[in-house]
């Protein structure tokens, strides 16, 4: 009998537990931080969103990153045009490294009934030096933590990250 009665509480307890956990702990989100960069558990890139909507530094730079080498052919927000599919989709799964193949190398489907071709990038320093910022801003678009409009709510750029570009950017 009081066996019963402990694994009973031991199992309420456990959904007590879950239910606290999961919503912090909803897909990607950030448990790390970095320097103003944020990883989630299994080490992948990812955004910090704040209570009050402000968004960490690198998921906005990622939105203009995004806005000025990727969206003339994945339309605006990652939701696809006619050139290219929408990215929201297979955002949701991908990992980082599967995601850097794909922009370093490019990606191509020619067949009889279509021809899709995305060059390669990785020569490209304005894609590759802001290629995990581009990442995190498609996460939080996948996730349907961030809106389609222009997160203006942003942490500051830290020393850290100016310094960052200008190494990656200066070295061309
Ligand atoms: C010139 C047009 C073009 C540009 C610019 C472009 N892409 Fe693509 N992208 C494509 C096409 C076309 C495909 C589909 C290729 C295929 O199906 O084989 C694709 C596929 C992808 C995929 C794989 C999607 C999936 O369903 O698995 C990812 C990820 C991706 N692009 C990311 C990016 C990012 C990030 C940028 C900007 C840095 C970018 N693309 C810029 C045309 C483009």
């Amino acid at each position: 009998m009081r066996k019963v009665d402990t694994e009973r509480w031991c199992a309420a307890g456990a959904l007590i537990l879950m239910a606290c956990w999961f919503p912090f702990h909803a897909a990607g989100q950030a448990t790390r931080d970095e320097g103003g960069r944020y990883y989630a558990d299994n080490g992948e890139p990812t955004y910090h969103i704040a209570q009050d909507g402000q968004v960490d530094w690198f998921t906005f730079s990622g939105y203009r990153r995004y806005h000025a080498q990727c969206h003339m052919c994945h339309g605006p927000d990652g939701e696809g045009s006619t050139f290219a599919p929408p990215l929201l989709a297979p955002m949701k799964t991908m990992d980082y490294a599967t995601f850097r193949h794909i922009v370093i190398h490019g990606l191509r489907t020619v067949g009889p009934a279509q021809q899709r071709v995305m060059r390669a990038m990785g020569e490209d320093r304005n894609v590759m030096c802001h290629l995990p910022d581009i990442y995190v801003y498609l996460k939080a678009r996948a996730d349907g933590v961030l809106g389609r409009l222009r997160p203006n709510n942003h942490q500051p750029k830290s020393e850290a990250a100016a310094l960052d570009d200008a190494a990656c950017l200066g070295s061309q």
